[in-house]
Protein backbone atom coordinates (compact mmCIF):
# COMPACT_ATOMS: atom_id res chain seq x y z
CA UNK A 1 0.00 0.00 0.00
CA UNK A 2 0.51 3.68 -0.72
CA UNK A 3 3.34 5.52 2.34
CA UNK A 4 4.74 8.44 2.48
CA UNK A 5 8.23 7.90 1.23
CA UNK A 6 6.64 6.86 -2.12
CA UNK A 7 7.26 8.94 -4.77
CA UNK A 8 4.50 10.75 -6.91
CA UNK A 9 5.16 10.97 -10.84
CA UNK A 10 2.58 13.53 -12.45
CA UNK A 11 1.86 12.80 -15.86
CA UNK A 12 -0.35 14.65 -18.66
CA UNK A 13 -3.71 13.10 -19.30
CA UNK A 14 -2.75 9.58 -21.63
CA UNK A 15 -4.63 9.36 -25.10
CA UNK A 16 -5.49 5.45 -26.07
CA UNK A 17 -5.91 5.90 -30.00
CA UNK A 18 -6.63 2.04 -29.65
CA UNK A 19 -9.70 0.92 -28.10
CA UNK A 20 -12.37 -1.60 -28.57
CA UNK A 21 -15.14 -0.52 -26.67
CA UNK A 22 -17.70 -3.44 -28.03
CA UNK A 23 -20.38 -0.57 -27.84
CA UNK A 24 -22.94 -1.25 -29.65
CA UNK A 25 -23.96 -4.82 -30.22
CA UNK A 26 -21.21 -6.85 -28.01
CA UNK A 27 -21.91 -4.98 -24.41
CA UNK A 28 -21.35 -8.51 -22.49
CA UNK A 29 -17.69 -8.21 -23.61
CA UNK A 30 -17.41 -4.30 -22.86
CA UNK A 31 -19.69 -1.45 -22.87
CA UNK A 32 -18.87 2.08 -23.17
CA UNK A 33 -19.15 2.51 -19.35
CA UNK A 34 -16.39 -0.50 -18.51
CA UNK A 35 -14.37 0.51 -20.70
CA UNK A 36 -13.76 4.02 -19.71
CA UNK A 37 -13.64 3.41 -16.03
CA UNK A 38 -10.79 0.44 -17.40
CA UNK A 39 -9.41 3.53 -18.98
CA UNK A 40 -9.31 5.86 -15.88
CA UNK A 41 -8.01 2.91 -13.74
CA UNK A 42 -4.65 2.94 -16.28
CA UNK A 43 -4.69 6.38 -16.45
CA UNK A 44 -6.15 7.05 -19.65
CA UNK A 45 -8.67 10.29 -19.95
CA UNK A 46 -9.39 9.92 -24.00
CA UNK A 47 -9.93 7.22 -25.99
CA UNK A 48 -10.14 6.47 -29.66
CA UNK A 49 -13.29 3.68 -29.82
CA UNK A 50 -12.48 1.57 -32.80
CA UNK A 51 -15.74 1.08 -35.77
CA UNK A 52 -16.03 -2.78 -35.83
CA UNK A 53 -18.95 -3.11 -33.43
CA UNK A 54 -22.55 -4.27 -34.02
CA UNK A 55 -23.48 -2.58 -36.25
CA UNK A 56 -19.63 -1.50 -37.64
CA UNK A 57 -19.78 2.51 -37.90
CA UNK A 58 -19.57 2.91 -41.79
CA UNK A 59 -22.22 5.57 -42.51
CA UNK A 60 -24.48 8.58 -40.76
CA UNK A 61 -27.19 6.15 -39.11
CA UNK A 62 -24.47 3.78 -37.42
CA UNK A 63 -22.39 6.67 -36.00
CA UNK A 64 -25.43 8.18 -34.51
CA UNK A 65 -26.13 5.17 -32.59
CA UNK A 66 -21.91 5.17 -31.87
CA UNK A 67 -22.40 8.53 -30.45
CA UNK A 68 -25.67 8.19 -28.68
CA UNK A 69 -24.26 5.10 -26.53
CA UNK A 70 -20.88 7.24 -25.94
CA UNK A 71 -22.74 9.90 -25.11
CA UNK A 72 -24.32 8.29 -22.42
CA UNK A 73 -21.99 5.53 -21.20
CA UNK A 74 -18.37 7.04 -21.30
CA UNK A 75 -16.75 8.47 -18.18
CA UNK A 76 -13.48 9.97 -19.60
CA UNK A 77 -13.37 11.86 -22.88
CA UNK A 78 -13.68 10.08 -26.37
CA UNK A 79 -13.22 9.96 -30.15
CA UNK A 80 -14.75 7.68 -32.62
CA UNK A 81 -13.42 6.01 -35.61
CA UNK A 82 -15.25 5.94 -38.74
CA UNK A 83 -14.89 1.95 -40.72
CA UNK A 84 -13.52 2.18 -44.40
CA UNK A 85 -16.35 -0.07 -46.38
CA UNK A 86 -16.37 -1.71 -49.52
CA UNK A 87 -19.06 1.34 -50.39
CA UNK A 88 -18.39 3.80 -48.07
CA UNK A 89 -14.95 6.08 -49.39
CA UNK A 90 -16.74 8.93 -51.27
CA UNK A 91 -19.71 9.38 -48.29
CA UNK A 92 -17.67 8.70 -45.29
CA UNK A 93 -15.80 12.60 -46.07
CA UNK A 94 -18.70 14.10 -45.31
CA UNK A 95 -18.88 12.73 -41.53
CA UNK A 96 -14.95 13.41 -41.11
CA UNK A 97 -15.31 16.33 -38.59
CA UNK A 98 -17.31 14.30 -35.95
CA UNK A 99 -14.82 12.12 -36.25
CA UNK A 100 -11.50 10.72 -34.84
CA UNK A 101 -10.22 9.01 -37.99
CA UNK A 102 -10.37 6.71 -40.36
CA UNK A 103 -10.01 2.53 -40.10
CA UNK A 104 -9.55 0.71 -42.71
CA UNK A 105 -8.71 -3.24 -41.88
CA UNK A 106 -7.03 -5.08 -44.64
CA UNK A 107 -6.29 -8.49 -43.35
CA UNK A 108 -8.23 -10.69 -41.38
CA UNK A 109 -9.05 -9.99 -38.00
CA UNK A 110 -11.83 -9.81 -35.29
CA UNK A 111 -14.04 -7.82 -38.06
CA UNK A 112 -16.57 -7.74 -40.61
CA UNK A 113 -15.25 -4.70 -42.73
CA UNK A 114 -11.95 -6.36 -44.12
CA UNK A 115 -11.39 -4.31 -47.52
CA UNK A 116 -10.24 -7.51 -49.81
CA UNK A 117 -10.01 -4.97 -53.09
CA UNK A 118 -6.82 -2.72 -53.75
CA UNK A 119 -8.98 -0.74 -55.75
CA UNK A 120 -10.97 -0.09 -52.79
CA UNK A 121 -8.47 0.77 -50.71
CA UNK A 122 -7.12 3.27 -53.26
CA UNK A 123 -10.66 5.33 -53.38
CA UNK A 124 -10.13 5.81 -49.41
CA UNK A 125 -6.57 6.88 -49.99
CA UNK A 126 -7.77 9.48 -52.37
CA UNK A 127 -11.26 10.76 -50.95
CA UNK A 128 -10.50 10.74 -47.43
CA UNK A 129 -9.42 14.10 -46.16
CA UNK A 130 -5.77 14.11 -46.13
CA UNK A 131 -6.06 16.10 -42.78
CA UNK A 132 -7.22 13.75 -40.76
CA UNK A 133 -5.78 10.60 -39.57
CA UNK A 134 -6.28 7.25 -41.94
CA UNK A 135 -5.24 4.46 -39.78
CA UNK A 136 -4.57 1.02 -40.69
CA UNK A 137 -4.47 -2.49 -39.79
CA UNK A 138 -2.12 -4.04 -42.48
CA UNK A 139 0.34 -6.60 -41.41
CA UNK A 140 3.63 -7.29 -43.42
CA UNK A 141 3.90 -6.94 -47.16
CA UNK A 142 -0.06 -5.25 -46.41
CA UNK A 143 1.76 -2.80 -44.74
CA UNK A 144 4.32 -1.88 -47.48
CA UNK A 145 1.34 -2.21 -50.02
CA UNK A 146 -0.26 0.88 -47.82
CA UNK A 147 3.27 2.93 -47.59
CA UNK A 148 3.03 2.91 -51.43
CA UNK A 149 -0.19 4.37 -51.33
CA UNK A 150 0.59 6.75 -48.57
CA UNK A 151 3.54 7.94 -51.29
CA UNK A 152 1.22 7.68 -54.61
CA UNK A 153 -1.83 9.90 -52.56
CA UNK A 154 0.54 12.11 -50.76
CA UNK A 155 -1.38 11.53 -47.72
CA UNK A 156 -0.43 10.45 -43.82
CA UNK A 157 -0.85 6.87 -42.86
CA UNK A 158 -1.18 5.40 -39.69
CA UNK A 159 -0.03 2.26 -39.14
CA UNK A 160 -1.59 0.49 -36.35
CA UNK A 161 -0.37 -2.21 -33.54
CA UNK A 162 3.03 -2.75 -35.46
CA UNK A 163 4.46 -6.24 -34.13
CA UNK A 164 7.26 -7.64 -36.03
CA UNK A 165 10.78 -6.77 -37.00
CA UNK A 166 10.21 -6.39 -40.92
CA UNK A 167 7.45 -4.34 -40.15
CA UNK A 168 9.35 -1.75 -38.16
CA UNK A 169 12.23 -1.93 -40.71
CA UNK A 170 10.09 -0.91 -43.21
CA UNK A 171 8.42 1.89 -41.64
CA UNK A 172 11.77 2.91 -40.75
CA UNK A 173 13.25 2.91 -44.45
CA UNK A 174 9.60 4.71 -45.49
CA UNK A 175 10.57 7.22 -42.63
CA UNK A 176 14.16 7.87 -43.61
CA UNK A 177 12.82 8.92 -47.36
CA UNK A 178 10.23 11.44 -45.81
CA UNK A 179 7.34 9.32 -46.60
CA UNK A 180 4.12 10.55 -44.21
CA UNK A 181 3.60 7.62 -41.86
CA UNK A 182 3.08 7.52 -38.45
CA UNK A 183 2.86 4.07 -36.24
CA UNK A 184 1.68 2.64 -33.06
CA UNK A 185 2.97 -0.27 -30.45
CA UNK A 186 1.01 -2.25 -28.14
CA UNK A 187 1.86 -3.65 -24.73
CA UNK A 188 1.57 -6.67 -25.40
CA UNK A 189 4.14 -6.53 -28.47
CA UNK A 190 6.61 -4.83 -26.41
CA UNK A 191 6.32 -7.47 -23.14
CA UNK A 192 5.26 -10.86 -24.70
CA UNK A 193 6.60 -12.96 -27.56
CA UNK A 194 5.44 -16.27 -28.62
CA UNK A 195 7.23 -17.94 -26.36
CA UNK A 196 4.75 -16.97 -23.56
CA UNK A 197 2.29 -18.59 -25.33
CA UNK A 198 1.93 -21.89 -23.33
CA UNK A 199 1.92 -19.97 -20.18
CA UNK A 200 -0.74 -17.99 -21.36
CA UNK A 201 -2.79 -20.65 -22.95
CA UNK A 202 -2.78 -21.36 -27.05
CA UNK A 203 -6.79 -19.99 -27.18
CA UNK A 204 -5.97 -17.23 -24.83
CA UNK A 205 -3.08 -16.26 -26.95
CA UNK A 206 -4.98 -15.43 -29.53
CA UNK A 207 -4.61 -11.82 -31.11
CA UNK A 208 -3.90 -10.07 -34.24
CA UNK A 209 -1.17 -9.64 -34.75
CA UNK A 210 0.07 -12.66 -33.69
CA UNK A 211 2.38 -12.75 -30.82
CA UNK A 212 5.31 -13.12 -32.69
CA UNK A 213 9.33 -14.09 -32.25
CA UNK A 214 11.75 -12.89 -29.64
CA UNK A 215 14.00 -11.42 -32.39
CA UNK A 216 10.53 -9.79 -33.51
CA UNK A 217 9.50 -8.39 -29.94
CA UNK A 218 13.24 -7.15 -29.62
CA UNK A 219 13.08 -4.99 -32.66
CA UNK A 220 10.19 -3.02 -31.00
CA UNK A 221 12.56 -2.31 -28.72
CA UNK A 222 15.48 -1.65 -31.02
CA UNK A 223 13.40 0.67 -32.91
CA UNK A 224 11.42 2.73 -30.14
CA UNK A 225 12.90 5.89 -32.19
CA UNK A 226 10.70 5.52 -34.75
CA UNK A 227 7.55 4.33 -32.73
CA UNK A 228 5.24 7.55 -32.81
CA UNK A 229 2.17 5.81 -30.25
CA UNK A 230 1.82 3.04 -27.80
CA UNK A 231 -1.87 2.01 -27.59
CA UNK A 232 -3.06 -0.88 -26.01
CA UNK A 233 -5.43 -2.42 -28.83
CA UNK A 234 -7.64 -3.09 -25.64
CA UNK A 235 -10.12 -5.69 -27.38
CA UNK A 236 -11.85 -7.62 -24.40
CA UNK A 237 -13.59 -10.86 -24.92
CA UNK A 238 -15.18 -13.17 -22.67
CA UNK A 239 -13.29 -15.95 -20.81
CA UNK A 240 -15.36 -17.99 -21.65
CA UNK A 241 -15.39 -17.56 -25.39
CA UNK A 242 -11.33 -17.05 -25.02
CA UNK A 243 -11.69 -20.66 -23.57
CA UNK A 244 -13.93 -21.85 -26.27
CA UNK A 245 -13.03 -23.95 -29.56
CA UNK A 246 -12.71 -20.77 -32.11
CA UNK A 247 -11.42 -18.69 -29.09
CA UNK A 248 -11.69 -14.62 -30.88
CA UNK A 249 -8.48 -12.53 -31.35
CA UNK A 250 -8.05 -9.96 -28.61
CA UNK A 251 -6.57 -8.76 -25.16
CA UNK A 252 -7.76 -6.62 -22.63
CA UNK A 253 -4.72 -4.06 -22.04
CA UNK A 254 -5.81 -0.49 -20.58
CA UNK A 255 -5.89 -1.32 -17.00
CA UNK A 256 -2.31 -3.03 -17.25
CA UNK A 257 -0.57 -0.78 -20.09
CA UNK A 258 0.83 2.13 -18.00
CA UNK A 259 2.35 -0.09 -14.61
CA UNK A 260 4.10 -2.63 -17.51
CA UNK A 261 5.56 1.10 -19.33
CA UNK A 262 6.47 2.21 -15.78
CA UNK A 263 8.49 -0.96 -14.96
CA UNK A 264 10.23 -0.93 -18.22
CA UNK A 265 11.08 2.87 -16.91
CA UNK A 266 12.17 1.06 -13.69
CA UNK A 267 14.50 -1.26 -15.15
CA UNK A 268 15.97 1.41 -17.41
CA UNK A 269 14.49 0.34 -20.60
CA UNK A 270 12.20 3.80 -21.15
CA UNK A 271 12.12 7.37 -19.65
CA UNK A 272 8.78 8.70 -18.11
CA UNK A 273 9.59 10.93 -21.39
CA UNK A 274 9.09 8.00 -23.42
CA UNK A 275 5.91 7.33 -22.22
CA UNK A 276 4.69 10.80 -21.94
CA UNK A 277 6.02 11.83 -26.00
CA UNK A 278 4.00 7.86 -27.08
CA UNK A 279 0.63 8.96 -24.92
CA UNK A 280 0.24 12.02 -25.30
CA UNK A 281 2.71 14.36 -27.17
CA UNK A 282 2.62 12.44 -30.47
CA UNK A 283 -1.31 11.37 -30.65
CA UNK A 284 -2.40 14.55 -29.69
CA UNK A 285 -0.29 15.57 -33.22
CA UNK A 286 -1.12 13.08 -34.85
CA UNK A 287 -4.75 13.03 -34.09
CA UNK A 288 -5.07 16.77 -33.80
CA UNK A 289 -6.98 16.37 -30.07
CA UNK A 290 -6.70 19.54 -28.27
CA UNK A 291 -5.05 19.76 -24.18
CA UNK A 292 -7.79 18.92 -21.92
CA UNK A 293 -7.95 21.59 -19.72
CA UNK A 294 -7.28 20.68 -15.72
CA UNK A 295 -6.46 17.39 -16.27
CA UNK A 296 -3.23 14.68 -15.00
CA UNK A 297 -2.29 11.58 -13.97
CA UNK A 298 -0.57 11.00 -10.72
CA UNK A 299 1.47 7.13 -10.95
CA UNK A 300 3.11 6.20 -7.10
CA UNK A 301 5.99 4.63 -8.60
CA UNK A 302 7.65 2.73 -5.73
CA UNK A 303 4.53 0.59 -5.62
CA UNK A 304 4.95 -2.63 -6.44
CA UNK A 305 1.69 -4.97 -6.85
CA UNK A 306 1.60 -8.59 -9.03
CA UNK A 307 -0.84 -8.20 -11.59
CA UNK A 308 -3.52 -10.38 -10.54
CA UNK A 309 -6.02 -13.22 -12.64
CA UNK A 310 -8.22 -10.03 -14.01
CA UNK A 311 -8.40 -6.23 -13.34
CA UNK A 312 -11.33 -4.47 -11.63
CA UNK A 313 -12.86 -2.83 -14.36
CA UNK A 314 -12.98 -4.06 -17.71
CA UNK A 315 -15.77 -6.84 -18.13
CA UNK A 316 -13.26 -8.94 -19.89
CA UNK A 317 -11.89 -10.99 -16.92
CA UNK A 318 -8.86 -11.93 -17.51
CA UNK A 319 -5.19 -10.31 -18.53
CA UNK A 320 -2.70 -12.30 -20.81
CA UNK A 321 0.33 -10.59 -17.79
CA UNK A 322 -1.18 -12.50 -14.70
CA UNK A 323 1.31 -13.01 -12.42
CA UNK A 324 3.44 -10.28 -13.94
CA UNK A 325 5.39 -8.22 -10.62
CA UNK A 326 5.35 -4.65 -12.21
CA UNK A 327 5.83 -1.92 -10.01
CA UNK A 328 4.07 1.50 -10.35
CA UNK A 329 0.34 2.44 -10.25
CA UNK A 330 -2.41 5.21 -11.16
CA UNK A 331 -3.02 6.39 -7.36
CA UNK A 332 -5.79 9.47 -8.77
CA UNK A 333 -6.80 10.91 -12.31
CA UNK A 334 -8.22 14.59 -12.42
CA UNK A 335 -10.30 14.92 -15.61
CA UNK A 336 -11.40 18.47 -16.66
CA UNK A 337 -10.56 19.89 -12.87
CA UNK A 338 -12.97 16.41 -11.46
CA UNK A 339 -11.37 14.02 -9.74
CA UNK A 340 -12.69 10.84 -11.88
CA UNK A 341 -10.27 8.29 -9.81
CA UNK A 342 -8.41 8.00 -6.76
CA UNK A 343 -7.25 5.10 -4.84
CA UNK A 344 -8.99 2.42 -7.09
CA UNK A 345 -12.45 3.74 -7.12
CA UNK A 346 -13.90 5.85 -10.32
CA UNK A 347 -15.56 8.60 -9.15
CA UNK A 348 -17.12 9.66 -12.35
CA UNK A 349 -20.31 8.11 -13.84
CA UNK A 350 -21.20 7.09 -17.46
CA UNK A 351 -21.80 10.35 -18.72
CA UNK A 352 -18.95 12.75 -17.70
CA UNK A 353 -16.85 11.87 -20.76
CA UNK A 354 -17.01 14.19 -23.72
CA UNK A 355 -16.64 13.57 -27.35
CA UNK A 356 -13.49 15.16 -28.56
CA UNK A 357 -14.48 15.54 -32.14
CA UNK A 358 -17.50 17.64 -30.67
CA UNK A 359 -15.47 20.06 -28.50
CA UNK A 360 -14.84 23.51 -29.95
CA UNK A 361 -11.18 24.52 -32.03
CA UNK A 362 -9.75 20.65 -32.33
CA UNK A 363 -6.66 21.16 -33.59
CA UNK A 364 -5.28 20.49 -36.71
CA UNK A 365 -3.44 16.89 -37.04
CA UNK A 366 0.58 17.44 -37.55
CA UNK A 367 2.88 14.83 -38.33
CA UNK A 368 5.49 14.40 -34.81
CA UNK A 369 8.91 14.24 -35.49
CA UNK A 370 9.89 11.45 -32.92
CA UNK A 371 13.71 11.61 -34.08
CA UNK A 372 14.08 14.75 -32.27
CA UNK A 373 13.21 15.16 -28.81
CA UNK A 374 10.55 17.31 -28.07
CA UNK A 375 11.39 21.38 -27.87
CA UNK A 376 9.51 21.98 -24.26
CA UNK A 377 9.27 19.70 -21.34
CA UNK A 378 5.37 18.72 -21.05
CA UNK A 379 4.32 21.56 -18.72
CA UNK A 380 2.24 18.79 -16.59
CA UNK A 381 4.97 16.38 -16.04
CA UNK A 382 6.97 16.53 -12.49
CA UNK A 383 10.84 15.11 -12.25
CA UNK A 384 10.81 12.24 -9.68
CA UNK A 385 12.72 12.43 -6.84
CA UNK A 386 11.45 14.00 -3.78
CA UNK A 387 10.67 11.56 -1.26
CA UNK A 388 7.13 13.14 -0.29
CA UNK A 389 4.02 13.71 -3.12
CA UNK A 390 3.77 16.65 -5.11
CA UNK A 391 1.16 18.70 -4.95
CA UNK A 392 1.56 21.06 -7.93
CA UNK A 393 -1.01 21.85 -10.20
CA UNK A 394 -0.69 22.61 -13.63
C1 LIG B 1 -9.33 -6.79 -32.34
C2 LIG B 1 -10.76 -6.97 -31.81
O1 LIG B 1 -10.99 -7.96 -31.07
O2 LIG B 1 -11.60 -6.14 -32.08
N1 LIG B 1 -8.61 -8.00 -32.11
C3 LIG B 1 -7.26 -8.14 -32.06
O3 LIG B 1 -6.79 -9.28 -31.95
N2 LIG B 1 -6.46 -7.11 -32.12
C4 LIG B 1 -9.34 -6.40 -33.79
C5 LIG B 1 -8.05 -5.76 -34.26
O4 LIG B 1 -7.61 -4.76 -33.71
O5 LIG B 1 -7.44 -6.26 -35.23
ZN1 LIG C 1 2.91 4.26 -2.33
ZN1 LIG D 1 -6.18 -4.60 -35.81
ZN1 LIG E 1 -7.72 -3.27 -32.62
Amino acid sequence: DCISSHRTLRLPGLIDTHVHVREPGQTHKEDFASCTAAALAGGVTIIGAMPNTHPPVVDKDSLTLAQKCARAGARCDYGLYLGASETNASTLPLLSPQSLALKMYLNTTFSTLQLPSMETWMKHFEKWPSSRPLCVHAEGETMAAVLLLADLYKRPVHVCHVARKEEISVIRAAKERGLPVTCEVCPHHLFLCNEDVVTIGTGRSEVRPVLCSRDDQQALWDNLDIIDCFATDHAPHAVSEKDSSSPPPGFPGLETMLSLLLTAVAEGRLTHQDIILRLHTNPRKIFGIREQPDTYVDVDIDEEWTIPSSLPHSKSKWTPFAGRRVVGRVTRVVLRGEIAYIDGKVLVEPGFGEDVMLQPAASPPSLPSPSSPPRTKHPSYVEPGSRSPRKQRV
